[in-house]
């Protein structure tokens, strides 16, 4: 199956190019920081704004095509290669963390669970800007945005079809993405740029 199936994901791939990874050169007066650090969190905002889209609509089309058992499946195979695919063509890493995690792949360092942790305190939940051996991160919220979302994060038995539950079990059989309630908070995009 093709991994951008529409015209949509297309004009996405194309949004993230014009997004590109680098942040803008550095200004030396603090107009041009504060201007400087508002081009990061946009250039960050559009990748993961753009990044989400790419995903939603491949879940979408997969559970279209083959019912969610089928999008599980697919995601297991397809949601990590295209975020790594995309992270190396724009030279950033993409990346989703989440305290309760699904792929273990997606488990917070150190670092990661600190910034969750004031993610989550934040109020209303927003994005922060931060570092790790010196480079500037974009971390961006997530949240079950939408009902579709509880077909494999909500309650087992319940919104998860216990087919699809069964299929969750054995691709993550310690899976911890389960339980959450619509406009819960699910983790967050972590964009580390390729530069300062
Ligand atoms: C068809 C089932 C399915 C649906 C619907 C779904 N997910 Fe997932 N989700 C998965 C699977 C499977 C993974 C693990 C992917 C991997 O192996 O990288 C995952 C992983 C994630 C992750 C990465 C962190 C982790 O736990 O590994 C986030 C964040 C996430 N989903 C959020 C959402 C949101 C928000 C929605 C609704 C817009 C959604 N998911 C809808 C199946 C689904």
């Amino acid at each position: 199956m093709k991994i951008f199936p529409t015209i949509e994901a297309m004009a996405f791939m194309v949004m993230l190019f014009l997004a590109s990874c680098n942040p803008k050169q550095q200004q030396n007066t603090t107009a041009g920081n504060e201007i400087d650090t508002l081009a990061i969190m946009q250039r960050g905002d559009s990748i993961a704004n753009a990044m989400q889209e790419v995903l939603l609509q491949n879940v979408m089309h997969a559970t279209k095509k083959g019912g969610p058992v089928y999008a599980v499946a697919f995601c297991n195979e397809r949601a990590m290669p295209l975020t790594d695919s995309l992270s190396g063509e724009y030279k950033c890493k993409i990346q989703r963390i989440s305290d309760k995690y699904r792929n273990p792949a997606n488990k917070p360092n150190e670092n990661d669970e600190a910034v969750l942790l004031k993610m989550k305190s934040s109020n209303p939940v927003k994005p922060f800007l931060g570092n790790e051996n010196g480079k500037t991160i974009y971390y961006k919220p997530i949240k079950i945005a939408m009902p579709a979302c509880l077909n494999c994060h909500g309650a087992e038995g319940k919104e998860i079809a216990m087919k699809t539950f069964a299929a969750i079990r054995q691709k993550y059989p310690d899976d911890l993405a389960t339980g959450y309630k619509e406009g819960d908070f699910r983790g967050m995009w972590k964009i580390t740029f390729s530069e300062k």
